[in-house]
C-alpha cells in the first residue's frame, strides 16, 4: 500500500477529441494552480483548488509535493517505437531497406543475449520515463528473451508496455530469423505468462510483411483470432522502394495492406506505423476495422520517406496516434516528435494544434488502445501516471512563455520549444519513477 499524494501545478489533460480547432471548447480540462489528489492505489481520486481540500485528503501519512509554477500532464503514450534502437539512433545516410540492413539488422542481433536484453531494456524503458513517456507499443527483436527482458523491465517499474516477441522468418540475416513453428509456441507461451499479467498487454508483431512467409502471417492471423485481447502492431506504406517490393512478393494482393487483410491481421487493436503510401480503400479498410495508424513524423522526415496526410486520413474515418518510431525517429521525446508533426502537416498545408497533438500523444492512444480506463487522462479512477514539466527553459523560451497571449500560444510554445530536459518528475501509478538530476555543487561553492 503507497502512500496518498497531493501534488500541486497547472493541470492540463484532454477530456474529449478537440478536433482541429484551436478553441477546442470542453475537450481542453485547464486547472491552473489545482491540487492533484491520487489515493494509495496510485490511482487518481479528483483534484482541488484549496489547502484545505488538499489537508483533508492527506489527512495524517500523507505526502504533499509541492510543483506549483509546473505543468502537470498524463503521461504520454507513444504507439511506435523499437527499444534496441537507441543503439542506430542518428545513423547517417540511408533510406528504409538500406538502414535496416546497413544499421538495425545488426544492432538487433545483439538481443539475442539475455545480458544484453536486459541492460537495453532497463535502459529504453529510463530512457523513456525520462521524457515523459510512461506507456508505449514496442518492437523488441525476433529474440524470445528480448520480450522477455522487456516485459521484465516493465513490470519492475510498474509501467504500462504493449509489446511482443517480432515475427521474421525470411528476408533478414542468420541470427535474426525465427521459423514459424517455434515463433508459434513462443508466442502462445508469451501470451500465456505476459498478457494480463499487472500492466503487461501482448501485440502479434510481425515486422512487415516482407520479413514473414505468407505461412507466417497466417499464424499471426491465427493467434489473433484465438487471442482476441491481445494487439497487433507492424509496419504498412512506410517507404516507396518498400511498397513496390512488397508487390513483388506477394502479387496476388490489391495493395500493401492488404497483405495484412488475406491473413487475418486486420483489427480494431492493430496499429499500423507510418500508412503514407496508403490509398482510398485501404483508409476504408482501417476504418472499418477500426485499427489505427501510428504516425511517427520525425522517423519520416530522418530516413527521408514522405509526408503523413493526417487530415485526410481522419478525413476518411481513420484514427491516428503518434509514434517517435526511435531508431528511425531522432528523438524518444513525444514533445519532440509532435513538434516535428506540425512541422509534416505545415509543409502540406495543414496546422496542428497543440490540443489535437496532445489528445493524439494521451487520451486519443488511450481510447484507441481500450486503456482509457486506465491511462491517457487526468479523470478520476485513472492511475496516475503523470509529468510534472517546466514550462520554459531558457531566456528565449521563458521570454515566449511570459508574452504568450492566450492558453493555447502558451502550451503550443511549450510543445514546440520543449523536450526531455523540461521533464521534472514522471510518475508511475502515483510512484515516482524519475526526478530530473539537480545541478551538481561546483566546487567553487564549498566553504
Ligand atoms: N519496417 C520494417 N522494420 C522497420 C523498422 O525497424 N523501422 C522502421 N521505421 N520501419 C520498418
Ligand atoms: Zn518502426
Amino acid at each position: 500500500m503507497k502512500q496518498r499524494i497531493a501534488l500541486r501545478g497547472d493541470l492540463l489533460d484532454l477530456t474529449a477529441d478537440p478536433g482541429w480547432q484551436v478553441d477546442p471548447g470542453a475537450a481542453v480540462r485547464f486547472r491552473p494552480d489545482h491540487w492533484l489528489l491520487v489515493d494509495e492505489h496510485g490511482r487518481i481520486h479528483g483534484a482541488c483548488a484549496d489547502d484545505a481540500g488538499a489537508d483533508a485528503w492527506l489527512a495524517p501519512g500523507g505526502r504533499r509535493i509541492d510543483c506549483r509554477g509546473q505543468l502537470v500532464t498524463p503521461g504520454f503514450i507513444d504507439t511506435h517505437v523499437h527499444a534496441p534502437q537507441v543503439d542506430v539512433i542518428a545513423s547517417f545516410g540511408t533510406e528504409l531497406l538500406e538502414w535496416l540492413n546497413t544499421y538495425t539488422f545488426p544492432a538487433e542481433r545483439k538481443y539475442a543475449d539475455p545480458v544484453q536484453a536486459e541492460r537495453g531494456s532497463a535502459l529504453f524503458l529510463d530512457a523513456l520515463l525520462a521524457c515523459g513517456t510512461t506507456s508505449a507499443l514496442v518492437f523488441p527483436t525476433v529474440h524470445k528473451v528480448s520480450a522477455e527482458a522487456l516485459f521484465g523491465a516493465a513490470a519492475q517499474r510498474g509501467m504500462r508496455i504493449l509489446a511482443g516477441k517480432v515475427l521474421m522468418n525470411r528476408h533478414a540475416p542468420e541470427g535474426l530469423l525465427d521459423d514459424v513453428d517455434q515463433s508459434e509456441r513462443d508466442c502462445v507461451d508469451l501470451i500465456e505468462r505476459w498478457h494480463g499479467r499487472g500492466r503487461a498487454g501482448y501485440a502479434v508483431t510481425p515486422r512487415f510483411a516482407a520479413t514473414s512467409t505468407p505461412e507466417q502471417l497466417a499464424m499471426a492471423g491465427r493467434l489473433c483470432a484465438a487471442h482476441p485481447g491481445v494487439y497487433l502492431q507492424t509496419h504498412v506504406a512506410e517507404n516507396r522502394a518498400e511498397v513496390r517490393w512488397m508487390a513483388e512478393l506477394f502479387p496476388e494482393a490489391r495493395s500493401y495492406l492488404d497483405i495484412y487483410v488475406r491473413h487475418g491481421l486486420m483489427n480494431d487493436r492493430a496499429v499500423f506505423a507510418h500508412g503514407i503510401w496508403l490509398d482510398d480503400t485501404d483508409r476504408a479498410v482501417l476504418r472499418e476495422a477500426g485499427a489505427s495508424i501510428a504516425f511517427c513524423p520525425s522517423s519520416n522526415m530522418f530516413i527521408g520517406s514522405g509526408l503523413f496526410d493526417w487530415r485526410q486520413a481522419e478525413s476518411q474515418g481513420v484514427a491516428v496516434n503518434v509514434g517517435s518510431d526511435v531508431g528511425g525517429g531522432t528523438s524518444l521525446s513525444m514533445l519532440r516528435t509532435l513538434a516535428d508533426g506540425y512541422k509534416v502537416l505545415a509543409l502540406q498545408g495543414q496546422k496542428l494544434t497543440a490540443w489535437k497533438a496532445l489528445h493524439a500523444a494521451t487520451l486519443g492512444a488511450a481510447e484507441q488502445l481500450k486503456l482509457a480506463d486506465e491511462i491517457g487522462s487526468l479523470r478520476p479512477g485513472t492511475l496516475a501516471d503523470l509529468v510534472v514539466w517546466d514550462w520554459a527553459q531558457g531566456p528565449v523560451a521563458q521570454r515566449r512563455h511570459e508574452v504568450a497571449r492566450d492558453l493555447h500560444e502558451r502550451v503550443f510554445a511549450w510543445m514546440t520549444l520543449g523536450d526531455e530536459r523540461y521533464v521534472a518528475s514522471t510518475w508511475v501509478a502515483g510512484e515516482e519513477r524519475y526526478r530530473r538530476p539537480g545541478p551538481a555543487a561546483s566546487p567553487l561553492d564549498r566553504p
